[in-house]
């Protein structure tokens, strides 16, 4: 292994505000503190969230420079004395970092705790892998530890050809739920091999009534992950008992009917993935290893950036002009 060097490149800000303020600098390569690893990165990602973070519509502490971004696959160069049973050259990975006071992950090398590594499955191409750390891990996060997806429930995908969107329905699909997506008439088919049983176009006029023909009896879970949310329509499908979940549109404002919706015993969870303990992440990088080891892809499209081209991936994600995954090769 070739020694660890004192400076690194990373992609930072020095203040919030716009995806501009991202800029290609040499900084220190840091040092573990006891239970923490140095892990080499080997591929990241740009996510919404990172977006979120750097213009600050997301609040959380950051450190300046701050290195931007949340997920990273990687090779371990050196461990704390307390990082348990992680060694030096095991490849792992993470989607915990850039928000909360820890750097972030878009640079030549990270700091990981190590009760936020998990080690990558054997064979795993750190590429494809790092497009479905931050999708997948909220997909089992909101479907199997959120709403409690079971065998017999009807699922209600919104944005199935997402990333957080085709994680869902295959994980739901893998629980034994009949899954109704939407999706654009082009990515119906990928919906479909992903495990939906119905998918309807989220353009079509006559959505609703397309939604309870699909569902007669209602879903037990409504989960349009894109962020569109017309609630009086969503309680409409529910199905007694059933559950909303809520995890996008950070400045959206929606009106809820509020008897409909207590009287037939409704539920709403939502939840970031940035407030997750790490045992909560941990459980969900259970499932995530699942998706990066299944031989049927979960991620229609994605792009490759170098770190010189992140700033440009920020921007084109912020601007919403982007329908593939962004990986980054440091
Ligand atoms: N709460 C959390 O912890 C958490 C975690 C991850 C993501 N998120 C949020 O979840 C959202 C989705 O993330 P992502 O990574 O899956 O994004 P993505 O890959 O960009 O997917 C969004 C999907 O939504 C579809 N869509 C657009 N407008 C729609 C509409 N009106 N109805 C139904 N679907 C529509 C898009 O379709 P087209 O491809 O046809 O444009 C796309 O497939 C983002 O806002 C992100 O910030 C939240």
């Amino acid at each position: 292994m070739s020694p660890i060097p004192e400076v690194m490149r990373a992609a930072v800000v020095r203040e919030l505000g716009s995806t501009s303020a991202i800029h290609v600098e040499q900084v220190p390569v840091p040092a573990p503190g006891p239970t923490d690893v140095l892990v080499r990165v080997l591929a990241s990602e740009v996510n919404h969230v990172d977006v979120f973070v750097v213009t600050g519509a997301y609040p959380t502490p950051t450190p300046f420079p701050f290195v931007v971004g949340r997920d990273l696959v990687g090779e371990i160069v050196a461990a704390g004395e307390g990082a348990g049973s992680l060694r030096v050259g095991e490849r792992v990975w993470t989607n915990s970092l850039g928000y909360a006071g820890r750097q972030g992950a878009l640079a030549e090398y990270a700091l990981v705790p190590a009760d936020r590594t998990y080690r990558l499955p054997a064979a795993a191409d750190p590429l494809a892998a790092a497009a479905v750390l931050h999708t997948g891990a909220t997909a089992a996060t909101g479907l199997q530890h959120r709403a409690r997806v079971g065998i017999g429930d009807t699922v209600l995908i919104g944005g199935g050809a997402g990333g957080v969107g085709s994680a869902a329905i295959r994980i739901a699909s893998w629980a034994g739920a009949r899954v109704i997506a939407t999706a654009r008439v082009e990515d119906a088919a990928w919906c479909t091999a992903l495990g939906a049983q119905e998918v309807l176009d989220y353009r079509q006029a006559d959505l609703d009534d397309r939604l309870h023909e699909a569902a007669p009896e209602g879903v037990d879970i409504f989960w349009d992950t894109s962020g569109h949310y017309d609630l009086a329509a969503a309680t409409e499908l529910l199905a007694p008992r059933g559950t909303l979940l809520l995890t996008a549109g950070l400045a959206t404002r929606a009106q809820l009917p509020v008897g409909a919706f207590y009287t037939r015993d409704l539920t709403i969870r939502g939840f970031a993935m940035s407030g997750l303990s790490a045992d909560e992440l941990a459980a969900a990088a259970r499932t995530v290893n699942h998706l990066i080891t299944t031989d049927s892809p979960v991620v229609r499209a994605t792009e490759v950036v170098e770190l010189d081209g992140v700033a440009g991936a920020f921007e084109r994600m912020r601007a919403g002009s982007v329908r593939a995954r962004l990986l980054v090769r440091p």
